[in-house]
């Protein structure tokens, strides 16, 4: 399975995207260009378009207007196959419903994404996630049986062990108190300079406002 060569220097670049629902344009994503090791938050009140604007970025639900370049891929000019290689393998997601697979246990989420993607998790790496999201303990239990918070930071370790260039991440903190969100924020920017990744926050927290680099916020169109 070929890999994604980039010699781009942004792990995103979108222009002039336009989002609709329901065949009505209503929001704007202000132009992105996030570097490698940049982490930028994605502002907008409540039905603003944030998490739209995240599935269009992740080759999920398409734009109506615009251009999204992941590395050196416009993502929505691939087969659909090819997005969701690109995704597998280069895009690590946090939902803000988190989606993980109920049946099976914490650790299982984990290997099932790297599966899915044609890779294997790396041993090592999985454990240092499951370490710095403290979620050692809980690594045999089915993803079902979790709290929200513990859901959510298994969501964000999932969206990690792919080792991703660009990591999308919807309302990341909402569920956690402060010392967990600190901690996961703390995470995910080290992650991010680490792997020379890019981050991309949805969110309104200020908490996670304060960890970021810089802010654009959802505009109303249409
Ligand atoms: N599955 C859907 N079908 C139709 N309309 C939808 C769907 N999901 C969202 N919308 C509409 O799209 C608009 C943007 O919603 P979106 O979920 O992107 O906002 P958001 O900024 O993420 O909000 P929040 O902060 O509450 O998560 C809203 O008007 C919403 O009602
Ligand atoms: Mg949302």
């Amino acid at each position: 399975m070929g890999g994604f060569v980039t010699t781009s220097p942004h792990c995103l670049r979108t222009r002039g995207v336009l989002l609709d629902r329901d065949g009505r344009v209503f929001a704007r994503l202000p132009d992105v260009d996030l570097a490698p090791g940049r982490i930028v938050a994605l502002t907008g009140t409540s039905g603003a378009g944030k998490t739209t604007a995240l599935l269009a970025l992740a080759g999920i639900r398409p734009p109506r207007e615009g251009s999204i370049q992941v590395g050196d891929t416009d993502l929505w000019s691939l087969p659909p196959s090819g997005r969701d290689r690109l995704r597998g393998q280069r895009i690590g997601l946090v939902f803000q419903s988190f989606h993980l697979i109920d049946a099976v246990s914490v650790e299982e989420n984990l290997r099932l994404a790297a599966s899915c993607a044609g890779l294997r998790a790396e041993p090592g790496h999985l454990q240092t996630l499951l370490e710095t999201l403290d979620i050692v303990a809980i690594r045999h239990r089915r993803a079902d049986r979790l709290s929200q918070g513990q859901a959510q930071r298994v969501a964000v370790a999932r969206a990690l062990v792919n080792r991703p260039a660009l990591v999308l991440a919807d309302e990341p903190t909402s569920a956690l108190d402060d010392g967990n969100a600190r901690a996961l924020l703390d995470l995910l920017a080290r992650v991010v300079r680490e792997q020379g990744a890019g981050l991309l926050i949805a969110t309104h927290d200020r908490r996670a406002l304060d960890a970021v680099d810089a802010s654009l916020a959802m505009e109303a169109a249409g």
